[in-house]
């Protein structure tokens, strides 16, 4: 089961696992009622998926596969981070306000040191105990205003290295090839293919 209650999150995932014919049936918390709400309250993201797959797993007795990502800025300190979801503390447009407050808080960095990277952590845990873990890393840079209208979160302020377009100017096809999420997917699904 998807352990995610982002839909875009569960729609990247989704997209991404069923091209590796891996013969699994993927289920949504959506399909288990009363599925528990996960605190994030580690302080790396392999962490706070862990935490999320843990639950879901005890909860539902099914394998349960986690991801936990977000944007680290380096003129901001390598934040937001694992605090990426929450770091403008908006309750409405969360994506939009999130966006606006990184703009802001890196609205007088220079070109040369807008760098940054996506970064997701993907898990896997079974009912046995066994738990698979697998990073992946997108670097790039962000702008200073927001471009294109595809993916969600900060996909329209960030620019991969070596591309001139944001994430949100690019396929589903494009983005997946080499996101912080389609790689860290990848491997995790090579891991699960040799279980
Ligand atoms: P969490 O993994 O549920 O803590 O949320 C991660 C947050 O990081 C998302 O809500 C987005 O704001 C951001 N994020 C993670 N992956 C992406 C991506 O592929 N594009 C844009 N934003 C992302």
């Amino acid at each position: 089961m998807l352990a995610t209650r982002n839909a875009h999150k569960a729609e990247e995932l989704t997209r991404i696992l069923e091209s590796f014919d891996l013969a699994v049936e993927l289920k949504l918390v959506s399909d288990f009622p009363g599925a528990p709400e996960v605190e994030e309250t580690e302080d790396s993201f392999s962490g706070n998926a862990l935490l999320k797959a843990r639950a879901l797993c005890r909860f539902t007795g099914l394998p349960a596969i986690a991801d936990d990502s977000g944007i680290c800025v380096d003129a901001l300190g390598g934040n937001p981070g694992v605090l990426s979801a929450r770091w403008s503390g908006a309750t409405e447009n969360v994506d939009t306000s999130n966006l606006e407050l990184v703009l802001q808080q890196t609205a007088d960095v220079p070109e040369a040191k807008r760098g940054a990277q996506f970064v997701c952590a993907a898990v896997v845990v079974f009912p046995d105990g066994t738990e698979l873990i697998s990073q992946g890393e997108m670097p790039g840079r962000i702008l200073i205003a927001p471009q294109g209208k595809n993916g969600f979160g900060y996909d329209p302020i960030f620019v991969p290295v070596g591309f001139t377009k944001t994430t949100a100017e690019m396929t589903s096809a494009e983005k997946d090839s080499i996101s912080h999420r389609g790689i860290a997917l990848r491997n995790l699904a090579e891991q699960l293919k040799g279980k």
